[in-house]
Protein backbone atom coordinates (compact mmCIF):
# COMPACT_ATOMS: atom_id res chain seq x y z
CA UNK A 1 0.00 0.00 0.00
CA UNK A 2 0.99 3.51 -1.13
CA UNK A 3 0.14 6.46 0.93
CA UNK A 4 0.09 9.90 -0.14
CA UNK A 5 -0.72 13.56 0.56
CA UNK A 6 -0.30 15.57 -2.72
CA UNK A 7 -3.39 15.46 -5.46
CA UNK A 8 -0.36 15.49 -8.09
CA UNK A 9 0.87 12.42 -6.64
CA UNK A 10 -2.26 11.11 -6.24
CA UNK A 11 -3.00 11.69 -10.46
CA UNK A 12 0.12 10.57 -11.45
CA UNK A 13 -0.23 7.14 -9.74
CA UNK A 14 -3.92 7.14 -10.74
CA UNK A 15 -2.70 7.50 -14.60
CA UNK A 16 -0.50 5.29 -14.22
CA UNK A 17 -2.97 2.81 -13.52
CA UNK A 18 -5.92 3.91 -16.11
CA UNK A 19 -2.82 3.70 -18.82
CA UNK A 20 -2.98 -0.13 -17.93
CA UNK A 21 -6.84 -0.03 -18.06
CA UNK A 22 -7.03 -0.99 -14.76
CA UNK A 23 -10.69 0.07 -12.51
CA UNK A 24 -10.41 2.52 -10.02
CA UNK A 25 -12.75 2.32 -6.89
CA UNK A 26 -12.51 5.04 -4.30
CA UNK A 27 -13.37 4.56 -0.65
CA UNK A 28 -13.87 8.32 1.04
CA UNK A 29 -13.79 8.32 4.73
CA UNK A 30 -12.82 10.32 7.38
CA UNK A 31 -10.50 7.71 9.12
CA UNK A 32 -10.45 5.90 12.38
CA UNK A 33 -11.80 2.76 10.32
CA UNK A 34 -13.66 0.56 12.42
CA UNK A 35 -15.46 -2.72 10.97
CA UNK A 36 -18.20 -0.68 8.74
CA UNK A 37 -15.88 0.95 6.78
CA UNK A 38 -13.85 -2.27 6.25
CA UNK A 39 -16.47 -3.85 4.57
CA UNK A 40 -16.91 -1.09 2.15
CA UNK A 41 -12.76 -1.80 1.53
CA UNK A 42 -13.91 -5.05 1.11
CA UNK A 43 -16.74 -3.86 -1.79
CA UNK A 44 -14.41 -1.83 -3.36
CA UNK A 45 -11.47 -4.81 -3.38
CA UNK A 46 -14.32 -7.20 -5.04
CA UNK A 47 -15.32 -4.73 -8.10
CA UNK A 48 -12.16 -2.83 -8.89
CA UNK A 49 -8.67 -4.04 -9.25
CA UNK A 50 -7.36 -0.63 -7.69
CA UNK A 51 -8.59 0.47 -4.42
CA UNK A 52 -8.00 4.23 -3.01
CA UNK A 53 -8.71 4.85 0.70
CA UNK A 54 -9.41 8.48 1.42
CA UNK A 55 -9.02 9.21 5.13
CA UNK A 56 -9.35 13.25 5.37
CA UNK A 57 -11.36 14.78 8.32
CA UNK A 58 -13.31 17.45 6.46
CA UNK A 59 -13.78 20.78 8.33
CA UNK A 60 -16.17 22.46 5.48
CA UNK A 61 -18.37 19.63 6.76
CA UNK A 62 -18.49 20.55 10.75
CA UNK A 63 -20.32 23.75 12.70
CA UNK A 64 -18.28 26.02 14.01
CA UNK A 65 -19.40 24.31 17.46
CA UNK A 66 -19.34 20.53 16.31
CA UNK A 67 -16.65 17.99 17.27
CA UNK A 68 -14.01 18.61 14.13
CA UNK A 69 -11.23 19.08 16.95
CA UNK A 70 -11.89 16.26 19.31
CA UNK A 71 -13.04 13.81 15.95
CA UNK A 72 -11.34 10.92 16.41
CA UNK A 73 -7.93 10.07 14.76
CA UNK A 74 -5.89 7.07 14.49
CA UNK A 75 -3.68 7.77 11.66
CA UNK A 76 -1.10 4.33 12.48
CA UNK A 77 -3.97 2.20 13.08
CA UNK A 78 -5.96 3.11 10.31
CA UNK A 79 -2.87 2.90 7.42
CA UNK A 80 -2.50 -0.81 9.22
CA UNK A 81 -6.04 -1.50 8.89
CA UNK A 82 -6.18 -0.16 5.59
CA UNK A 83 -3.26 -2.35 4.19
CA UNK A 84 -4.27 -5.84 6.00
CA UNK A 85 -7.51 -5.33 3.92
CA UNK A 86 -5.44 -4.98 0.57
CA UNK A 87 -6.05 -1.42 0.00
CA UNK A 88 -3.58 0.19 -2.61
CA UNK A 89 -3.32 3.96 -2.41
CA UNK A 90 -4.34 4.99 0.92
CA UNK A 91 -5.00 9.05 0.46
CA UNK A 92 -4.33 11.25 3.24
CA UNK A 93 -4.34 14.95 2.39
CA UNK A 94 -3.78 17.93 4.73
CA UNK A 95 -6.30 20.31 5.19
CA UNK A 96 -4.36 22.86 2.98
CA UNK A 97 -3.98 20.45 0.16
CA UNK A 98 -7.10 20.23 -0.39
CA UNK A 99 -8.52 23.76 0.57
CA UNK A 100 -6.42 26.23 -0.76
CA UNK A 101 -6.27 29.64 -0.41
CA UNK A 102 -10.04 31.59 -0.15
CA UNK A 103 -13.14 29.68 -1.93
CA UNK A 104 -15.32 31.25 -4.48
CA UNK A 105 -17.18 27.97 -5.63
CA UNK A 106 -18.87 24.89 -3.13
CA UNK A 107 -21.27 22.62 -3.66
CA UNK A 108 -24.55 22.96 -2.11
CA UNK A 109 -27.87 20.65 -2.39
CA UNK A 110 -31.51 21.89 -3.07
CA UNK A 111 -34.31 20.18 -1.19
CA UNK A 112 -33.12 16.84 -0.59
CA UNK A 113 -30.85 18.40 1.87
CA UNK A 114 -32.81 20.88 3.83
CA UNK A 115 -34.41 18.64 6.58
CA UNK A 116 -33.12 16.43 9.13
CA UNK A 117 -29.22 16.50 9.07
CA UNK A 118 -29.59 19.47 6.65
CA UNK A 119 -31.83 21.51 9.62
CA UNK A 120 -29.87 20.55 12.77
CA UNK A 121 -27.09 20.94 11.37
CA UNK A 122 -26.70 23.55 8.26
CA UNK A 123 -23.76 24.03 5.90
CA UNK A 124 -23.12 20.24 6.65
CA UNK A 125 -24.21 18.58 3.24
CA UNK A 126 -22.26 21.92 1.74
CA UNK A 127 -19.80 20.45 2.71
CA UNK A 128 -19.99 16.93 1.93
CA UNK A 129 -20.87 17.53 -1.76
CA UNK A 130 -18.46 19.87 -1.80
CA UNK A 131 -15.43 17.54 -0.38
CA UNK A 132 -16.99 14.18 -2.43
CA UNK A 133 -17.07 15.91 -5.55
CA UNK A 134 -13.25 17.17 -5.05
CA UNK A 135 -12.38 13.62 -4.44
CA UNK A 136 -14.10 12.59 -7.58
CA UNK A 137 -12.51 15.09 -9.86
CA UNK A 138 -9.05 14.36 -7.94
CA UNK A 139 -9.45 10.36 -8.29
CA UNK A 140 -11.55 10.15 -10.98
CA UNK A 141 -12.58 6.55 -9.78
CA UNK A 142 -15.07 4.32 -11.81
CA UNK A 143 -17.04 3.32 -8.69
CA UNK A 144 -17.24 4.73 -5.43
CA UNK A 145 -18.60 3.18 -1.94
CA UNK A 146 -20.46 4.49 0.59
CA UNK A 147 -22.21 3.13 3.68
CA UNK A 148 -25.89 3.77 4.35
CA UNK A 149 -25.53 4.40 7.78
CA UNK A 150 -25.11 7.97 5.75
CA UNK A 151 -28.91 7.73 4.68
CA UNK A 152 -29.25 11.22 3.70
CA UNK A 153 -25.17 11.97 2.79
CA UNK A 154 -26.17 8.33 0.17
CA UNK A 155 -29.25 10.15 -1.34
CA UNK A 156 -27.36 13.45 -1.86
CA UNK A 157 -24.50 11.89 -3.57
CA UNK A 158 -26.51 9.54 -5.80
CA UNK A 159 -28.54 12.76 -6.70
CA UNK A 160 -24.89 14.95 -7.16
CA UNK A 161 -23.74 12.63 -9.46
CA UNK A 162 -27.33 12.03 -11.40
CA UNK A 163 -27.59 16.03 -11.28
CA UNK A 164 -24.13 16.70 -12.15
CA UNK A 165 -22.99 13.89 -14.43
CA UNK A 166 -20.15 12.68 -12.88
CA UNK A 167 -19.00 9.32 -14.52
CA UNK A 168 -18.97 7.42 -11.34
CA UNK A 169 -21.08 4.32 -10.38
CA UNK A 170 -22.02 4.64 -6.55
CA UNK A 171 -22.23 1.73 -4.57
CA UNK A 172 -23.72 1.27 -0.87
CA UNK A 173 -23.20 -1.12 1.32
CA UNK A 174 -25.40 -1.99 4.39
CA UNK A 175 -24.69 -0.46 7.53
CA UNK A 176 -22.68 -2.67 9.94
CA UNK A 177 -23.59 -3.05 12.87
CA UNK A 178 -22.31 -4.58 16.81
CA UNK A 179 -23.81 -7.86 17.94
CA UNK A 180 -26.28 -5.96 20.38
CA UNK A 181 -27.75 -4.01 17.27
CA UNK A 182 -25.25 -0.71 17.69
CA UNK A 183 -24.51 0.94 14.03
CA UNK A 184 -21.04 1.08 13.97
CA UNK A 185 -19.79 4.94 14.09
CA UNK A 186 -16.18 6.37 14.70
CA UNK A 187 -18.18 8.54 17.24
CA UNK A 188 -19.24 5.73 19.54
CA UNK A 189 -15.42 6.17 20.89
CA UNK A 190 -16.85 8.80 22.77
CA UNK A 191 -19.85 6.89 24.43
CA UNK A 192 -19.11 5.90 27.91
CA UNK A 193 -20.55 2.63 29.30
CA UNK A 194 -23.76 4.01 30.59
CA UNK A 195 -24.35 6.00 27.25
CA UNK A 196 -23.29 3.09 25.73
CA UNK A 197 -26.13 0.97 26.85
CA UNK A 198 -28.53 4.25 26.28
CA UNK A 199 -27.72 4.55 22.56
CA UNK A 200 -29.35 1.21 21.97
CA UNK A 201 -32.92 2.75 21.88
CA UNK A 202 -32.09 4.06 18.68
CA UNK A 203 -32.14 0.94 16.94
CA UNK A 204 -34.92 -0.73 18.86
CA UNK A 205 -37.22 2.09 17.81
CA UNK A 206 -36.35 1.37 14.41
CA UNK A 207 -36.77 -2.42 15.30
CA UNK A 208 -40.37 -1.21 16.64
CA UNK A 209 -41.19 0.66 13.28
CA UNK A 210 -39.81 -1.85 11.17
CA UNK A 211 -41.96 -4.64 12.77
CA UNK A 212 -45.06 -2.64 12.77
CA UNK A 213 -44.41 -2.01 9.18
CA UNK A 214 -43.69 -6.25 8.75
CA UNK A 215 -47.53 -6.45 10.82
CA UNK A 216 -49.07 -4.37 8.00
CA UNK A 217 -48.97 -0.73 9.53
CA UNK A 218 -48.55 1.82 6.78
CA UNK A 219 -49.38 4.96 8.43
CA UNK A 220 -46.21 7.39 8.71
CA UNK A 221 -47.94 8.94 11.85
CA UNK A 222 -48.69 5.11 13.74
CA UNK A 223 -44.87 4.32 12.91
CA UNK A 224 -43.63 6.90 13.93
CA UNK A 225 -45.57 6.80 16.99
CA UNK A 226 -44.31 3.07 17.49
CA UNK A 227 -40.59 4.78 17.27
CA UNK A 228 -41.24 7.33 19.89
CA UNK A 229 -42.60 4.92 22.50
CA UNK A 230 -39.55 3.39 22.93
CA UNK A 231 -37.33 6.40 22.04
CA UNK A 232 -39.52 8.36 25.48
CA UNK A 233 -38.58 4.73 27.52
CA UNK A 234 -34.85 6.29 27.82
CA UNK A 235 -35.07 10.37 29.18
CA UNK A 236 -31.56 11.01 28.97
CA UNK A 237 -31.35 10.70 25.29
CA UNK A 238 -32.29 14.17 23.47
CA UNK A 239 -33.59 13.05 20.23
CA UNK A 240 -33.01 15.32 17.17
CA UNK A 241 -35.79 14.01 14.91
CA UNK A 242 -37.44 10.48 14.22
CA UNK A 243 -39.31 9.68 10.94
CA UNK A 244 -40.69 7.83 8.44
CA UNK A 245 -39.27 9.55 4.73
CA UNK A 246 -40.01 8.59 0.92
CA UNK A 247 -36.40 7.50 -0.11
CA UNK A 248 -36.38 9.71 -2.94
CA UNK A 249 -37.72 13.29 -1.80
CA UNK A 250 -36.59 12.26 2.36
CA UNK A 251 -39.80 14.15 3.13
CA UNK A 252 -42.49 12.74 5.07
CA UNK A 253 -45.37 11.02 3.17
CA UNK A 254 -49.15 10.03 4.78
CA UNK A 255 -48.14 5.96 3.92
CA UNK A 256 -44.88 4.60 4.31
CA UNK A 257 -44.38 1.92 1.46
CA UNK A 258 -41.40 -0.45 0.19
CA UNK A 259 -38.27 1.40 0.44
CA UNK A 260 -39.60 4.14 2.67
CA UNK A 261 -36.49 5.17 5.27
CA UNK A 262 -36.90 5.24 9.31
CA UNK A 263 -34.01 7.97 10.19
CA UNK A 264 -32.91 8.70 13.78
CA UNK A 265 -30.83 11.46 15.04
CA UNK A 266 -30.28 11.79 18.98
CA UNK A 267 -27.35 13.22 21.46
CA UNK A 268 -26.34 10.27 23.81
CA UNK A 269 -24.27 11.49 26.81
CA UNK A 270 -22.68 14.44 24.68
CA UNK A 271 -22.46 12.60 21.64
CA UNK A 272 -24.41 12.46 18.54
CA UNK A 273 -25.47 9.72 16.68
CA UNK A 274 -27.83 8.64 13.87
CA UNK A 275 -28.88 5.53 12.59
CA UNK A 276 -31.54 3.78 10.23
CA UNK A 277 -33.66 1.47 8.43
CA UNK A 278 -35.23 0.99 5.19
CA UNK A 279 -38.52 -0.41 5.16
CA UNK A 280 -38.89 -3.96 2.74
CA UNK A 281 -42.58 -4.73 2.50
CA UNK A 282 -42.37 -8.47 3.52
O1 LIG B 1 -19.22 9.74 5.54
C1 LIG B 1 -18.13 10.33 5.75
O2 LIG B 1 -17.22 9.81 6.42
C2 LIG B 1 -17.90 11.71 5.17
O3 LIG B 1 -19.05 12.47 5.19
C3 LIG B 1 -17.28 11.67 3.75
C4 LIG B 1 -18.22 11.04 2.75
C5 LIG B 1 -15.97 10.91 3.78
C6 LIG B 1 -17.00 13.10 3.28
O4 LIG B 1 -16.12 13.75 4.12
Amino acid sequence: MRTLTRIAELREALAEERKNGRLTALVPTMGFLHEGHLTLIDEARGRCPVVVLSIFVNPLQFGPNEDLARYPRDPEGDAQKAAGRGVDILFAPQANELYRGERSVIVTPLALGEEWEGSVRPGHFAGVLTVVAKLFNIVMPNVAVFGQKDAQQVALVRAMVRDLDFPVEIVVVPTKREADGLAMSSRNAFLDDKSRTRALILSRALGAIELQFRNGEQRVDALEKAGWDVLLGEPEVEVDYLAVLDPDTFRRAQLARNGSVIVVAARVGGTRLIDNQILKTP
